[in-house]
């Protein structure tokens, strides 16, 4: 019996490929199938199954696609519903494949049709639970993306409570968890570093599966903080249930080189966008005029799905040599599937041709004169970090909701832009330039340099006193 993570760091999602005595099923697959494909046919077994835990909210997967290749069923859990062909499985319902056995659990709660499935070895003792977002390692799953006009979200939390207390935690204390999600995914809150731990570990350690919280208190825990879902999420859950383009023939548009000439000579492409991935550095020396900047070496996919709010947008992509199909697979596991071809030659050969270019303004925090309050400052970070500290007088600014904080702000007036290192700053100069700012300026390195330079700062954490720390 073989049990492979495939985790991808990108979208902080766990892919599950069990194989044993010739046969295989996947687990939660990514939109691009290839690599299970391969993977199967390294290890001379076939695709049997393709389980889903749910229907994400987060990626679109790839589950038709893999059916189709490889004639494997899909599996949903009681109560789905979709476009295609499934089989929807049945609480404690087997399926054998090989000398193993995966037995679905509904575990409703983060959605209805949410299950686990708990995998029995050669010696059908139980091995591990693939929990989807019903358990994560320290957290569980929201229960609010499901809600309807049927179920409400204190509804679904109820569920959530009965699926941990009376099927999961009854399970052997030696099985491995294995959920569908890690830290870093708006699927829940709170979730830990560790991809995978024994359940007798997570009962020790998840505040979820605490004992001692009744219902009631569990409910008002899970619900307590959570923020809006990204824009991205509910039209993602939708392309789950609908049959979509497979990736080869996304890759085949996507492809397309442009040139920066025929792009000039072209008149029916004023309303695509540039997305430029390369990384921050290279978008600062110089740029397409308008472009937005999202670095493939970051939470790309993420900050994609959160910032471009038109999932159909038309997108030309200008993108490090060589990784355009990387960028069109990416995007495609986010939905964003009209990606109209890359500028060959790139921001070189844009330049070469006399179309617009621009610069972002940048400097070292070591070089920013202070004068004092005439300075200031926007904080992209998250409210939690902006929150531990910051620099002093910095108004919050968060990345994720920049339209919204950008609508009554001085688009004339000098202002420093910073992150954690200089990432999601770019980022959101990218987006507020093209909302017609004009004065912002990158800080290089984002607020671990600022540590290190004069600029005061708000709470001076390790070291605190009562006239340093204003808050
Ligand atoms: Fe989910």
């Amino acid at each position: 019996m073989k049990v492979e993570q495939l985790y991808t760091k990108c979208l902080s999602e766990a892919t599950y490929f069990i194989a044993s005595n010739g046969e295989a099923a996947i687990i939660d697959p990514l939109r691009e199938i290839a690599p299970y494909i391969a993977m199967a046919k390294k290890d001379v077994v076939r695709i049997k199954y393709v389980f889903l835990t749910h229907f994400h909210a987060d990626f679109v997967s790839g589950h038709v696609d893999l059916a189709r290749v490889t004639g494997a069923t899909i599996v949903y859990g009681p109560t789905a519903t979709a476009d295609f062909k499934f089989h929807e499985g049945k609480d404690n319902e087997e399926f054998k494949i090989g000398d193993v056995t995966l037995k679905l659990l509904h575990t409703p709660g983060h959605t209805l049709e949410s299950s686990s499935f708990l995998l029995f070895n050669e010696l059908k003792k139980e091995h591990c639970l693939f929990s989807g977002d019903a358990l994560f390692i320290g957290d569980v799953g929201r229960p609010d993306l499901a809600v309807s006009s049927l179920v409400t979200r204190e509804d679904l939390a109820e569920k959530l409570y009965y699926s941990l207390h009376e099927k999961i935690m009854k399970l052997p204390d030696d099985i491995i968890i294995y959920p569908n999600h890690g830290k870093g995914s708006a699927c829940g809150k709170n979730m830990s570093n560790e991809t995978f731990d024994t359940l007798g570990n997570q009962k020790k350690v998840n505040y979820a599966l605490n004992l001692n919280l009744s219902k009631e208190e569990f409910v008002k825990q899970i619900l307590d903080g959570l923020t809006e879902p990204p824009q991205y999420f509910p039209k993602n859950a939708l392309m789950n249930k609908k049959v979509n383009t497979p990736v080869e023939e996304l890759l085949a548009k996507g492809l397309t080189a442009i040139s920066a000439n025929q792009f000039k000579n072209c008149t029916n492409m004023q309303d695509v966008l540039f997305l430029d991935v390369r990384s921050p550095k290279e978008f600062a020396e110089r740029h397409i005029s308008n472009s937005i900047f999202i670095g493939l070496d970051g939470a790309f996919a993420p900050w994609v799905g959160v910032l471009i709010e038109n999932i159909n947008q038309p997108i030309i992509l200008i993108a490090p040599e060589g990784r355009e199909e990387e960028t069109i697979t990416r995007l495609s596991r986010i939905g964003y599937d009209n990606v109209l071809g890359y500028i060959e030659g790139g921001i070189r050969a844009w330049n070469n041709e006399g179309l617009n270019v621009n610069e972002l303004l940048t400097l070292n925090a070591n070089d920013i004169e202070l004068l004092d309050d005439e300075c200031s400052f926007f904080d992209v970070r998250k409210i939690g970090e902006y929150d531990e500290n910051c620099v002093k007088n910095a108004e919050h600014f968060p990345l994720d909701h920049i339209y919204l904080s950008a609508k009554d702000k001085d688009k004339n007036k000098e202002q420093y832009v910073y992150c954690a290192g200089g990432y999601r700053s770019v980022i959101a100069i990218s987006i507020l330039n093209r909302l017609g700012f004009k004065k912002l300026i990158n800080i290089n390195g984002g607020f671990t340099e600022i540590t290190k330079s004069n600029i005061p700062l708000k709470i001076y954490k390790n070291n605190c006193t009562a006239s340093a720390c204003s808050k």
